[in-house]
């Protein structure tokens, strides 16, 4: 079994899908790797240090695709527009491939890949068990992330976060406001704690107030209906247009006396849910600051613009794109390792098994057999639910890959 990892072509990112560390340890399961000459440079990681560990390094791309067995990718299909159109003719149905994707905000991209014929997995989907913690990259970045926007905040906002009493007078700490007390807020509070700040945390999901406050947080809590907040996963609904006003008028408050200010609100497949408004940040004092980590879905902040760093009236609002990358080493660290966890989950004797019965591979499963199949994709393709396919019928299964492999591909 080969497991090949191409070097990203998505703008700016530096993670890999494998570190050198994790070559060993697929070795062990009998797993040979190649790795795309470079894959590993921006992260820290040269083609020597992959091959000392065990793996054969080859020139493209097109030679990882063609050689490996089993494809792992920091970002394809959705999460790598550079490459989704021209990577589903180097797969087919020999092929799986394991990735972030965005199989939910652009699952029209997922078509053309499960349409390759090739088993294709998607990271962001890893169910959010405790039993799969360790295979979640979605916690693992949104971890990185919280802790970065927060050091954008303090480089940022022109005070400093904790108090201190000098003989030239005694500075206040700075006050933040984390929106959204999930992977990335819980972060975020805590490296604020760590820098001195006073902080405050906000959710609609009331159940957070008790990891808020054990890390140090004081939660706001706001008199709206937080009825069916959460859904049966733990993950926040998207709120009724009166919810959202009340929300709105509720926090700016809040949001006018804080210093800087970080969002991180996030409902699944969904556009993020506008909580900091135009007129809000016009009530902020001015060298105030906005850290915008649902800029890539729109924003939790009117103003926010993508990549970019919006000056509203003395205001700083930064909506950053790929915090994750910025810490490479780390984020490529946390990224191999829950890869190299679900790897291990799924392979039995040296072979990929396909167990549809196993929560873990019925969640992250989106295409197979040359079609769509995970039913939130499918539903948001407007597709109707797939029937179940066969368990246990692995990749490397030959007639399966012959009737799945649409005509044309190699
Ligand atoms: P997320 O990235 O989907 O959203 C971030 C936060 O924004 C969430 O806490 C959400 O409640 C909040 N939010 C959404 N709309 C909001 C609004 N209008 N106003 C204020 N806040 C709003 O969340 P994340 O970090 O992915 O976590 C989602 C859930 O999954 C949590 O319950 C978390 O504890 C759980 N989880 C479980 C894991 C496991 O058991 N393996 C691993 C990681 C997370």
């Amino acid at each position: 079994m080969k497991i090949g990892v191409p070097k990203e072509v998505y703008a700016g990112e530096n993670r890999v899908a494998l570190i050198p560390d994790a070559v060993r340890d697929l070795e062990k399961v009998g797993a040979s790797i190649l790795v795309q000459s470079g894959a590993g440079v921006a992260s820290g990681h040269s083609d020597q240090d992959y091959q000392s560990a065990g793996a054969t390094i080859v020139n493209s791309r097109e030679e990882v695709f063609g050689q490996a067995d089993i494809i792992v990718a920091v970002r394809l299909a959705g999460a790598s527009p550079e490459s989704c159109d021209s990577d589903p003719a180097l797969l087919n149905a020999d092929k799986t491939v394991f990735a972030m994707m965005e199989p939910l905000f652009l699952a029209e991209q997922m078509k053309p890949l499960a349409e390759s014929g090739a088993t294709v997995f998607a990271m962001e989907l890893i169910p959010r068990i405790t039993r799969a913690q360790s295979m979640d990259v979605l916690s693992s970045m949104a971890s990185i992330a919280g802790y970065k926007a927060v050091l954008m905040a303090a480089d940022q906002l022109p005070r400093m976060f904790p108090m201190m009493m000098t003989a030239a007078g005694t500075i206040k700490p700075a006050r933040v406001l984390v929106v959204g007390a999930g992977v990335a807020g819980l972060q975020a509070i805590a490296t604020a704690k760590r820098l001195g700040a006073i902080v405050s945390a906000y959710d609609v999901r009331p159940a957070v107030k008790e990891q808020v406050e054990s890390l140090g947080g004081k939660f706001v809590e706001l008199e709206i209906d937080t009825e069916g907040a959460e859904d049966a996963g733990g993950y926040a609904r998207e709120q009724t247009e009166d919810q959202i006003r009340q929300q709105q008028e509720l926090m700016a408050e809040v949001v006018a006396e804080s210093n800087a200010v970080i969002t991180t609100a996030a409902i699944p497949g969904r556009k993020s849910p506008v909580i900091v408004t135009a007129d809000m940040v016009k009530r902020m004092a001015p060298g105030s600051v906005i850290i915008d980590l649902a800029a890539e879905r729109g924003g939790n902040c009117e103003l926010t613009k993508l990549g970019e760093v919006v000056d509203a009236d003395g205001v700083t609002i930064l909506g950053p794109d790929n915090l994750a990358t910025t810490v490479a080493v780390h984020a490529s660290q946390m990224y191999s390792k829950n890869m190299v966890t679900l790897l291990k989950h799924l392979i039995d004797e040296g072979k990929l098994k396909i167990d549809m019965d196993d929560e873990i591979t019925a969640g992250t499963l989106v295409g197979k057999g040359g079609e769509v199949l995970h039913p939130m994709v499918r539903d948001q393709l407007g597709l109707e639910p797939a029937a179940q396919p066969a368990a246990d019928e692995a990749a490397d299964d030959g007639d399966a890959a012959d009737e799945a492999a649409p005509e044309g591909d190699s």
